[in-house]
C-alpha cells in the first residue's frame, strides 16, 4: 500500500490490490498540488467535509470516472442533486466494509458548508476517517481542532498512520497537533493542511522534530511524494 500527498488535505491511497482512494481532492485550485485532477482516475473519493478546499474537484472527477463518493449524508445528497449516482452516505460513528477495506467516519471539530448562488449551503457535520486496509489503520483527521475524541480513538485503535492538520487558523496548529499525536498514540504522523495559504504557513520540520522528542516518527511529504506503508 502507498500513500501519496498532493498538498493541503488531499491524499491518494493505492492499495496492493489496485484500488485508488482519493481523499479530499483539492487539486486544480490547490497552489501546492503539482498535478491536475484530470490526470487522476480514482475508484473511490472520500470527503471529510463540505469546504471548497476539500470537496475541490469532486464533481468533475466523479463525472469523468464514476468513482464512488463516500461522504456524510448531506454531501452525498448534494451530489445526488447534481446528477451523480455512485454515492455512499455515512455519518459519525458509522463504519462500513467496502471491497477495498473498512471505513469508519469519526468526529472532527470544525464546520462544513459552501457558498453557492449567493447562499450558504450547509453540508452536514465535518468528519475524519479511520481506514482499515491490509491490516493497517490510517486516520485522516480532516479539518479539526484538538479533541478528546482522539484519546478514545487512540485507546480503541492501533493507529499506524495519522494524517494531522498543523496549519492553525482553521484547524489545530503544531502545538495542538503534538498533543493530538500523543492522544492518538500514533505510530507515525504525516502533517497536512499547512502552507497552502499565508494564514496557515507552518514549519513542518520543526513539528517533525518536536514529535521525535516523544518518539513519534513523522514524515513531511512534499506534494506528489509517495510513502510506502510499512
Ligand atoms: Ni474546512
Ligand atoms: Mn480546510
Amino acid at each position: 500500500m502507498k500513500i501519496q500527498f498532493h498538498g493541503h488535505a488531499c491524499f491518494s491511497i493505492f492499495t496492493s490490490e489496485g484500488a485508488h482512494l482519493l481523499i479530499d481532492p483539492f487539486l486544480d485550485e490547490n497552489p501546492l498540488a503539482k498535478i491536475k485532477s484530470e490526470t487522476l482516475s480514482p475508484d473511490v473519493i472520500l470527503l471529510t467535509h463540505g469546504h471548497w478546499d476539500h470537496i475541490g474537484d469532486t464533481l468533475k472527477i466523479a463525472k469523468r470516472t464514476n468513482a464512488l463518493i463516500i461522504a456524510n449524508a448531506e454531501i452525498a445528497s448534494y451530489y445526488q442533486l447534481q446528477g451523480l449516482t455512485n454515492l455512499h452516505g455515512m455519518n459519525l460513528g458509522g463504519g462500513f466494509q467496502f471491497p477495498f477495506g473498512y471505513v469508519k467516519m469519526v468526529p472532527a471539530l470544525h464546520s462544513s458548508g459552501i457558498t453557492q448562488d449567493g447562499k450558504i449551503i450547509y453540508l452536514g457535520n465535518p468528519a475524519g476517517f479511520l481506514l482499515k486496509i491490509e491490516g493497517k489503520t490510517i486516520y485522516h483527521a480532516g479539518d479539526t481542532a484538538l479533541s478528546h475524541e482522539m484519546t478514545l480513538l487512540g485507546n480503541a485503535n492501533r493507529i499506524d498512520y495519522a494524517l494531522l492538520p498543523i496549519g492553525g487558523n482553521f484547524t489545530m496548529d503544531t502545538n495542538d497537533a503534538i498533543l493530538a499525536a500523543k492522544a492518538l498514540r500514533a505510530r507515525h504522523v504525516i502533517p497536512m493542511h499547512y502552507d497552502t495559504f499565508p494564514v496557515i504557513a507552518q514549519n513542518p520540520s520543526f513539528y517533525a522534530n518536536q514529535l521525535l522528542n516523544y518518539g513519534i516518527p513523522c514524515s513531511v511529504l512534499q506534494p506528489e511524494e509517495i510513502l510506502e506503508v510499512q
